[in-house]
Parts: structure tokens; C-alpha cells; sequence
């Protein structure tokens, strides 16, 4: 079967097109016939070794980190699935790029019928880690006041609509066209990322969503209240970048079937909005990786495997 591997840490060429043996499902897995796989920025930082430290790996690796597809088989203690039932999940490992895989059954969640597979592998890892990391200190309550960076990427897209959704007074910041389609998903104030310094135009935050890493982090504690919480997703230089005294945490996105399924729904009902930005085939993967790591795009890059 086809693949994503890679075999060195390095830039955009270190990740090809290969063929790797058919997985077998294990206990409690199923084996998915992938039919379309979410890129991320996961991808180019494993690629280029970057997060070896927190994510250590065997070389050579099968790369992606979500996925949508039907399922083929079932292995042993697996029952939540029938051969022929589509799913869509976060791995919560590596291994989407790749025409089969062996899942976990508990990380995947049912596609909803109206869901083509292609927007369905757009929203495990970003709609998953927008929610948990809004409500990673409790529920998000109304009125807090909500800054957003990175507000147009994949995870920034669905967190200005969560905390919209939930009463927050939301700010986010993108560039460009972007800030009309950060506005449009409910922000109340939008940032020029590029021309403004969001911290002359904003004060009083309660919870700061790092979705972009350095120096934006350091730069955020002074628009945060004493008692505010940053929560970042980058790396976890958040840690080592919270001064004494400051509320900073590092942020994993964890597998939730049921959430996944709920907000899913969300987005075959219309009552979420999730944008697929590029769609590519099979063998544009590694250039894909590339685009993403040099930015300017709102939403999410998938990979449609049917192309
Ligand atoms: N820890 C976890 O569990 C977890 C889970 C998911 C994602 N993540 C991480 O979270 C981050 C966001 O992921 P994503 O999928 O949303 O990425 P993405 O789709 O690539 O979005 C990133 C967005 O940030 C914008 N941006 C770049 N520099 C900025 C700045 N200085 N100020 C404001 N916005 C800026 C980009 O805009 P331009 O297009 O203008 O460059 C882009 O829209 C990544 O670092 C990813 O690795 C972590």
C-alpha cells in the first residue's frame, strides 16, 4: 500500500511517497481503508525533528496524524464497528498517511451521513484541540474575554466560534483577508497580525489561546488580567516562556470519540463552520507539509486519497 514516510529529520524532501506492508488490526483496533487525511503542522515539525523531544520516534515513520475513511475489518475485541462503516478520528499517533491503518476503535468517531470525507478528516485534531484548549481550565463562561492568535488557522477557526458560542467576548488575530473571515466566524475584534500590535489595541484578557509560538507568548502576558491563564498549543516553550507568578500551560489535544461525534454533527447541521483551505492528492502530501510550514492560509489542508 502507499505511504508518507519518513526516513531522515530535514526539509521537504525527507518525506516520500513509499510503499509499506498492510498493518494488522490488533486487539481493540480496526483496520481503516483511508479515504482522506488532515494535514498539519505536526507533520513539517516532526519532519524537521523539532519535537523530538516531546514526541520521540522510530525512523522510519509513516507520517499524518488524522484521518477519514470506511472500515474494512475489525480485530480481535473490537465491537464498536461494522466492515463498511465510515469513521473519522485523530490517531493520537502517527500513521494517517497511509492507504490503510490499524485505529483504535475508542479514538474514531461515526462520519455523519452528510458529511463528504474530505471535510470530515478536516476537523478531528483542530475541532478537538480548539475545545479542549478553550476549556482546558473549566467551561469558558460568558463574558470572559477571550484573545485568539492565530485566529484563521484550523484550530483558531473553530475557537473563535466556540467561545463566540459560549458568550465570551472574543478578539482574534490573522492578517489580510483573513481578518474578514476571522469577523465572520463571530470574533469581535480583529488584529492585523502583520500592521497592528495587538497589544496597543487590547487589555484584560482572561485566557489567552497561543496558537502561534514565540515571541507573540512573551508579548501576550501583558494583555492578560494578573489572574488570566495562556494555554498554548505550539511547543511546549510556553512552559520555559511563563514568567514567576503567570498561569501558562502547555496544551495536548487528547482523543475524544464522543466530542468528536457531537461536534461533527455541529458541522453536518451547518452550526459550525470548518474551512478546507486546499485539497490535494495522495502524491502532493510532502509538498502540502511544505505550504503549510511557510503559512499564509486560513483554515485546513487535506489529503483527498480517492483522487
Ligand atoms: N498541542 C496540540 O495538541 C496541538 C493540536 C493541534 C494544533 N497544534 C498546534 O497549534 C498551532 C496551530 O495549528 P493549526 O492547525 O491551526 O495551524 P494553521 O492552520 O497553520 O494556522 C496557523 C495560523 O496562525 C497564523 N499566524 C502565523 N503567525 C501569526 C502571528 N504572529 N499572529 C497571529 N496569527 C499568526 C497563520 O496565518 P498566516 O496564514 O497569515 O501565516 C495561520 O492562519 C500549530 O503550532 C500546531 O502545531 C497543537
Amino acid at each position: 500500500m502507499r505511504s508518507i514516510l519518513l526516513r531522515n529529520y530535514g526539509g521537504e524532501t525527507a518525506v516520500q511517497v513509499a510503499e509499506s506492508p498492510k498493518p494488522v488490526a490488533g486487539p481493540g483496533q480496526v483496520l481503516v481503508r483511508v479515504r482522506a487525511a488532515g494535514i498539519n503542522p505536526l507533520d513539517w515539525k516532526i519532519r524537521e525533528g523539532a519535537v523530538r523531544d516531546a514526541f520521540p520516534l522510530q525512523l522510519p515513520a509513516v507520517l499524518g496524524i488524522e484521518l477519514a475513511g470506511v472500515v474494512e475489518a475489525s480485530g480481535p475485541d473490537a465491537t464498536r464497528f461494522q466492515a463498511g462503516d465510515r469513521v473519522m478520528g485523530p490517531l493520537g499517533g502517527l500513521g494517517a498517511y497511509a492507504d490503510v491503518v490499524a485505529v483504535d476503535e475508542a479514538r474514531l468517531a461515526r462520519t455523519p451521513e452528510r458529511l463528504g470525507d474530505v471535510e470530515a478528516a478536516a476537523l478531528p485534531v483542530a475541532s478537538l484541540a480548539a475545545w479542549q484548549s478553550l476549556n482546558f481550565l473549566g467551561p469558558i463562561q460568558p463574558g470572559a474575554r477571550v484573545l485568539v492568535h492565530g485566529a484563521a488557522g484550523a484550530v483558531g477557526g473553530f475557537a473563535v466560534q466556540f467561545a463566540r458560542q459560549a458568550g465570551a467576548f472574543v478578539v482574534g488575530t490573522a492578517a489580510g483577508e483573513d481578518l474578514a473571515y476571522v469577523r465572520g466566524l463571530g470574533a469581535d475584534q480583529v488584529v492585523d497580525y502583520r500592521s497592528q500590535r495587538f497589544e496597543d489595541l487590547v487589555a484584560d484578557i482572561d485566557l489567552v489561546l497561543a496558537y502561534v509560538g514565540g515571541d507573540v507568548i512573551d508579548r501576550s502576558w501583558q494583555v492578560l488580567k494578573p489572574a488570566g491563564a495562556m494555554v498554548g498549543t505550539s511547543s511546549p516553550e510556553i512552559l520555559a516562556r511563563t514568567p514567576p507568578g503567570r498561569q501558562g500551560h502547555w496544551f495536548v489535544m487528547q482523543p475524544d470519540a464522543a466530542l468528536l461525534e457531537r461536534l461533527a454533527a455541529d458541522v453536518a447541521r451547518g452550526t459550525l463552520k470548518a474551512k478546507v483551505s486546499e485539497v490535494v492528492g495522495f502524491d502532493d502530501i510532502p509538498a502540502a507539509i511544505e505550504r503549510n510550514r511557510a503559512g499564509a492560509h486560513s483554515g485546513k489542508a487535506v489529503a483527498d486519497f480517492t483522487r
